[in-house]
């Protein structure tokens, strides 16, 4: 007898699974421990680390290499995440070089193998990684200071950005696991400033908030990642609804709930408009067309994770638009060749940067797998 229900969903995701798992497994035994940006001609040997150890994406192929461990029990994956997440460890012995995505960089790799092996060395690590995070926070204008330096303002002290909400999972993991309160506390604070200063009333949201670091005073928005001032980049609004949807799974309290919801509505309808089509910025020029196939993948997690929060009528419709956005996905850029590097193409890093337009990015890659590893039961909560 069945005893499960074999929803669109889940059907959806089997099906993605049995070809995904193999070029996992493939890229695995290419890549082990080294750390991928983007295949080059569809190879990531030659694009290791390009930007350095302590560069925000390095954690996400352990995280992908710890999500296929704990779906599939293989061996092959633990030893190849072991060895990544060992080596980003090493990102402390030079700590001046972290910023606020330390919370990318611990939470993928030393976070996921403390949960899932109980390594103390991948613990003590991650707890030290959580002490730096918090240290980021400025006290008079509630927010955990985003870089060191920044392109978008001559001194990146008074900035705050909308990415930073996924990076207090570091500070509610190491509050659960310290039993110390005040980790907590500096990420609430964070995510209340986010609701108030980038989060618009219609559900978009700004990716940078640029305050007076002394006085701690809001001064403006900018457009940063995004098309310009006022915009609606899609990675950021993708960092919203999950980064509130999980601000609320932490704390209960309504307000980010809210938040969430007005995060996700707001993708729905700009996502129904496009057909689907994850484009760069949901408020920029209809031509040219310019897709981040990123943004689609971390807005179907944080839809799936916010469908756990909500009553059936509103689950189904984050659940299904979930699904039409994977699948939107799926149909226009996966690549699940076992041969070549990257599933997901057509990835972006920004609206006004081509050079890496239509790559597969390594966080297209771990969101993707992490969307379909949840809608088959199979994941390792990560955030
Ligand atoms: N730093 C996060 C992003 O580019 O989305």
């Amino acid at each position: 007898m069945c005893n499960e229900i074999r929803t669109p969903s889940r059907i959806w995701a089997q099906n993605a699974w049995e070809k995904l798992e193999p070029k996992l497994r493939a890229e695995c035994e290419r890549t082990g421990s080294d750390l991928p940006f983007i295949p080059i001609q569809g190879k990531y040997r030659d694009c290791m680390m390009p930007h350095g150890l302590w560069w925000w994406t390095n954690g996400f192929w352990p995280g992908l290499l710890w999500q296929a461990y704990h779906a599939t029990g293989d061996e092959a994956y633990r030893t190849a995440a072991e060895g990544a997440s060992a080596r980003l460890r090493d990102t402390l012995n030079a700590p001046e070089k972290l910023d606020h995505d330390i919370g990318f960089l611990f939470q993928l790799s030393s976070v996921l193998q403390t949960q899932l092996t109980g390594d103390e060395a991948a613990r003590r690590a991650a707890l030290q990684a959580a002490d730096m995070l918090a240290g980021r926070m400025n006290e008079k204008g509630g927010f955990l200071r985003a870089w060191n330096t920044s392109p978008w303002a001559d001194d990146a002290s008074g900035l705050m950005i909308i990415d930073c909400m996924m990076n207090l999972s570091l500070l509610f993991w190491a509050a659960k696991e310290s039993g110390e309160a005040h980790y907590t506390a500096v990420a609430e604070r964070h995510a209340e400033t986010a609701a108030k200063c980038l989060l618009r009333p219609d559900g978009s949201c700004a990716h940078i908030a640029q305050f007076d670091p002394q006085t701690g005073d809001f001064l403006k928005a900018l457009g940063g990642q995004g098309y310009g001032e006022g915009s609606a980049w899609s990675r950021g609004q993708g960092w919203a609804l999950y980064g509130f949807a999980l601000a609320y799974r932490h704390t209960g309290r309504e307000h980010f709930l809210t938040a969430a919801k007005r995060s996700a509505h707001y993708c729905i309808a700009a996502l129904q408009h496009s057909y689907w089509l994850p484009l760069r910025d949901f408020r920029a020029p209809a031509q040219p067309v310019k897709i981040d196939s990123g943004a689609g993948a971390v807005i179907a997690c944080g839809l799936l994770e916010l469908s756990e929060h909500v009553p059936e009528l509103e689950k189904a419709l984050y659940t299904d638009s979930a699904l039409k956005l994977l699948q939107k996905c799926e149909a226009e850029f996966a690549d699940y060749c076992p041969e070549t590097d990257g599933i997901l193409g057509c990835g972006a890093t920004m609206y006004h940067d081509e050079r890496l337009a239509n790559a597969a990015i390594i966080y297209n890659d771990y969101y993707y797998t992490e969307a379909v590893l949840r809608l088959l039961g199979k994941d390792v909560f990560a955030w």
